[in-house]
């Protein structure tokens, strides 16, 4: 196939990762048509949205054939720990993501830490289990604080960072309650750590690993990072205080960990996800997602200068060794405006307005997350994470009130933002241990 021959491709995902996936694969003149499944009310400006079982393997596999897909990309990890990649590869079609083996990574957390104890690389101390009681009297025993996580998929909500005892016995209590549903049957509960967290994406083929640029994300639902822990409320990239010495070792125990899941016969194709936390001893992984995070892709990609679709292709082909990663010199950052009340419950359906203005302003992109289109063509509200708002600037603080501009200039009933991402990182490092 030349270079330049075109080519369809499905990209499963509805989130704000994935209108910023979509528009990158788009801009590729090496892309077809582009089917987003099921995409949002972004992604139908940017190719198709189709109606299918994105976790479903046999339903994946068989609508990239009849459409001809040379090119599958999952973004959501549910999609991977089904094992939905594997499914795809089955049809000789190139798939951008771990199959099942290497998702589970993300999907226990439990085989994670056992895979960075084999792997050697640096983490918080653990243990896990499958007993109330059990993991009760250890709660009591370690004592407060502690951190409290579901072994499986929660939607980033099965995380509980106790500083209280009675708090983490009831986190354990929930998790056994069911709270996360089967996620919540083996329970791991670690050591807490200190310092700025740092998330590292990187491509990886299996072999060679190209170390995406940093970012960093705001997982708490409120201003000074306080309340539930949520999706993700904003984020930035690259991340102005992580050190030289810092990002080396972040680097090495991404490549450990690929080359021990390669030791052990998992073939990982995709994107590999280190979530760190940069404590005084050094950086530790706090968690491995299988997958691109959101809202950090949508401060990572639009800094990427590579073609999307090629970098894709030559992970899925086993050739990264062949590419070079390059970056914009230029600052990003993103916030995510959420419906009133998530993580808990929330309204749909209410109307948006003002994402034509804003996107108007240079160096601001608008990705959609929960919205959907009316059949009036009207935007209106459809999840719990509802745009992200997105700038690209000069200097970090150009790109941060760039961004604050912009979602001022939109509108939706229950419109909910922290004010103060990026806040710490533009004070520095000492802003962490004030
Ligand atoms: P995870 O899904 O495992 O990344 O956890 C979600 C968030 O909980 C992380 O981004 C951290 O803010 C926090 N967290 C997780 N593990 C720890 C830990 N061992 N010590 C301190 N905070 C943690
Ligand atoms: N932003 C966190 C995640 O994607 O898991």
């Amino acid at each position: 196939m030349s270079e330049t021959t075109k080519m369809n491709i499905l990209l499963l995902g509805s989130g704000g990762r994935e209108h910023a996936l979509a528009l990158a694969l788009a801009a590729s003149p090496r892309c077809g048509e582009l089917y987003i499944a099921p995409g949002n009310g972004g992604t139908v400006e940017v190719g198709e949205n189709v109606a299918l079982a994105a976790e479903d393997p046999a339903a994946v596999a068989e609508f990239a054939r009849e459409t001809s897909c040379g090119l599958v990309v999952i973004g959501p990890e549910a999609p991977l720990v089904a094992g939905v990649a594997d499914a795809v590869r089955a049809e000789g079609i190139a798939c951008f993501g771990p199959g099942a083996a290497g998702a589970r990574l993300e999907g226990s957390k439990k085989f994670s830490k056992e895979l960075m104890d084999r792997a050697g690389v640096p983490t918080a101390g653990y243990a896990s289990f499958t007993d109330e009681a059990a993991a009760l009297a250890y709660v009591r025993e370690q004592g407060a604080p502690l951190v409290v996580k579901a072994d499986g998929l929660a939607a980033g909500k099965g995380v509980i960072v106790a500083t209280e005892l009675a708090q983490a016995e009831g986190a354990v209590r929930s998790c056994f309650a069911g709270e996360f549903g089967a996620a919540g049957a083996t329970v791991v509960i670690e050591e807490m750590l200190t310092g700025p967290e740092c998330s590292l994406l990187a491509f990886t083929d299996g072999k060679t690993v190209r170390p995406m640029s940093t970012s960093q994300d705001h997982k708490r639902a409120l201003e000074g990072d306080l309340g539930p822990n949520t999706g993700g409320m904003g984020a930035y990239s690259p991340v102005p205080i992580v050190t030289d010495e810092e990002h080396a070792a972040m680097v090495a125990a991404m490549e450990k960990t690929v080359a021990t899941l390669a030791a052990e016969g998992v073939d990982y194709r995709g994107c590999l996800y280190g979530g760190f936390m940069l404590t005084p001893s050094g950086p530790k992984i706090l968690e491995f997602n299988a997958r691109f995070g959101d809202p950090e892709t949508q401060v990572v990609l639009p800094r990427l200068e590579n073609d999307l679709v090629e970098v894709m292709l030559a992970v899925a082909e086993g050739r990264l060794a062949e590419v070079e990663l390059s970056w914009r010199d230029e600052w990003a950052l993103t916030v995510v405006l959420t419906s009133a009340g998530y993580p808990g419950s929330y309204e749909r359906g209410k109307v948006i307005s003002g994402i034509d203005r804003a996107s108007a302003l240079p160096g601001v992109t608008v990705y959609h997350a929960g919205t959907s289109l009316t059949d009036e063509g009207e935007v209106v509200t459809a999840g719990g994470r509802v745009l992200n708002v997105t700038a690209l600037g000069a200097t970090f603080e150009e790109a941060r009130d760039l961004a604050y501009r912009a979602c001022d200039l939109i509108e939706f009933e229950g419109k909910t933002l922290r004010r103060d991402i990026g806040l710490r990182a533009l004070k520095g490092r000492a802003a962490w241990d004030a």
